[in-house]
């Protein structure tokens, strides 16, 4: 199978943020593979990764809202909800957000959308849950025209320096977005991360 025939399937960039069962505490990660489903009545899916924080609370809370990301969203807002989990950091602090009428959080800037969503279904995909939602409601929030996936890479994120100084040995590679490890000094041409699929450049090394 040519696996790269799968990178001409277009996608968005979206803040998908969501809350604890008891809406004591909010999350949020970036996702790329949002989908509107049906159209009447109104359906998405949305794929989370089983380890992140954010699919273990909207199992809990069967709630989110999706900030749909526009052509001015800057790499600080992707790498601050997207390189790093919410069991490590209060990623909304110091964010510009509100919480929706379902408690979920949403940007108030960065955004040309938001759809505020409840969960009817899910299906497990191994890696990713597949979570099947009503649109409750939808605002549009700005005129910038969305943020395409393929824009995100090959403009918005910041090219990878080139190797790593010093004398240090790197002894294996891991993946910034789901921290999966390859074990192995070199990366092969080519590789995709086999739990989220992100390339070599979303991988940073492992020294010995
Ligand atoms: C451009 C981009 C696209 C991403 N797409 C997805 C995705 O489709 N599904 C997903 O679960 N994670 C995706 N991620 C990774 C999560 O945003 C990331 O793992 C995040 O740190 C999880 O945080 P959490 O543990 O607080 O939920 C993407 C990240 C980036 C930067």
């Amino acid at each position: 199978m040519e696996k790269t025939a799968l990178y001409s399937i277009s996608s968005g960039v979206f803040l998908l943020g969501t809350r604890s069962g008891d809406g004591s505490k909010i999350n949020g990660c970036i996702t790329n593979t949002c989908f509107q489903t049906a159209s009447n009545p109104t359906r998405l899916a949305v794929s989370v990764i089983k380890q992140n924080l954010t699919c273990r609370m909207i199992q809990e809370s069967g709630v989110f809202a999706l900030s749909v990301l526009d052509d001015s969203c800057s790499f600080g807002t992707i790498s601050r909800f997207g390189y790093q989990s919410g069991r490590d950091a209060d990623k909304f602090s110091g964010a510009e957000y509100a919480l929706g009428a379902n408690g979920c959080p949403f940007l108030l800037s960065e955004t040309c959308a938001v759809l505020e969503c409840r969960v009817l279904n899910e299906i497990n995909l191994e890696s990713h849950v597949l979570f099947v939602a009503e649109v409750c409601d939808a605002v549009t929030t700005g005129k910038n025209a969305p943020l395409t996936y393929a824009r995100y890479q090959a403009e918005v994120k910041p090219k990878r320096e080139g190797k790593a100084e010093g004398e240090k040995t790197i002894v294996g590679w891991r993946c910034r977005i789901c921290g999966y490890e390859f074990k192995k000094p070199e990366l092969p041409p080519g590789f995709e991360c086999p739990i989220c699929s992100h390339t070599a450049e979303d991988f940073e090394p492992i020294y010995g």
